[in-house]
């Protein structure tokens, strides 16, 4: 293993940046050549490459975002497209390749390693934290933070006006981020897609918290469960309180990355480079139990990430 790739891919998460960073010093200083690759598959497929080096890569650890771009590449859906990023990484005499991203850049890369011979190693960086074979993901510690701290605001407004709220947290169609966030922020009630939701039953809670004298409420709604403004607008007709909907959008998928996302970026590279050096078989680097893990790559992809349901009843019980 001589010279090795890093890209980013998919949605961008905070902490990509100090992955970007680890990569390539931690790479230089064992010996490799490292490239980065722009605008995820994109830079792939049409060679937008860049030489990475340890000044390169300097006061970046700090930043949100991803220097090296990122996109939602269509084309590498194709076969065609495919191939095309693998003639690419044989042109620039690359022989590992570190893709940072979540689950479409995991099943992007299981595709690819059926085209090339390159070592494929996956960093999981997404604020939806649904990469089987990782606790946690970079970038999601960050996003929590960042709705918990726009939530605590929303509560003092909906405690002023004696309002509920309903906030729509990101995830895509998983509730990782709406279940911690509803947790901390104690809501009154967390939905999630993983749980199919009775509109009476929210209803009841609602009822339920006006006569304990509970006059305001927050609801924390993961996008996955479907159209909150609908919600929001029956909730508002069936229990007579005024209903506000805030949906706290791409915020949250922005900003400096808390130190927990920036100490994982730092140690799953660590383990990326280790599993590209070491030779081991392709595979996405995680989190489990507090130990630096390896999963094979296809087993990520395939497997379903569980959410843990006991923390939604915890939350009940914690906001009673
Ligand atoms: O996967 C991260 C994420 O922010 C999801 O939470 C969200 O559903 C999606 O990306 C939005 O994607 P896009 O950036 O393509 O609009």
């Amino acid at each position: 293993m001589k010279r090795i790739a890093v890209v980013t891919s998919g949605g961008d998460a905070p902490g990509m940046n100090a992955a970007i960073r680890a990569v390539t010093r931690i790479g230089c200083s064992r010996g490799l050549e490292v490239l980065g690759f722009e605008r995820g598959w994109e830079g792939l497929i049409a060679n937008m490459v860049r030489p990475l080096t340890p000044r390169s890569v300097g006061g970046i650890i700090n930043l949100g975002g991803t220097i090296l771009l990122t996109s939602r590449c269509l084309d590498f859906k194709k076969r065609e497209g495919i191939r095309k990023a693998a003639a690419t990484l044989a042109k620039n005499r690359v022989d590992g390749l570190v893709v940072i991203g979540g689950n479409g850049s995991f099943a992007g890369s299981c595709e690819l390693a059926k085209e090339s011979d390159v070592r494929i190693v996956g960093i999981p960086a997404t604020i939806d934290n649904d990469v089987y074979g990782t606790d946690e993901t970079i970038g999601f510690d960050t996003a929590a933070n960042t709705a918990v701290d726009e939530i605590d605001k929303i509560r003092d407004t909906a405690i002023s006006h004696e309002r509920v709220f309903i906030v729509e947290v990101m995830g895509r169609t998983r509730g990782f981020l709406a279940a911690a966030v509803g947790l901390t922020v104690g809501a009154e009630v967390i939905l999630v897609p993983e749980v199919p939701y009775s509109k009476d039953k929210v209803v009841q809670v609602l009822e339920e918290n006006a006569a304990k004298g509970k006059k305001s409420s927050i609801i924390v709604a993961a996008e996955g469960i479907g159209d909150t403004r609908k919600l929001a607008r029956e909730l508002e007709e069936e229990t007579g309180s005024e209903v506000r909907l805030s949906i706290l959008g791409y915020a949250q998928r922005g900003g400096t990355p808390t130190m927990r996302s920036r100490l994982l970026a730092s140690m799953f590279s660590n383990k990326a480079i280790d599993v590209l050096l070491d030779g081991q078989e392709n595979s996405v680097v995680g989190l489990q139990n507090g130990n630096i893990t390896t999963t094979e790559l296809e087993k990520s992809c395939r497997t379903k990430k569980e959410l843990n349901l006991d923390l939604l009843q915890l939350a009940q019980v914690l906001a009673t």
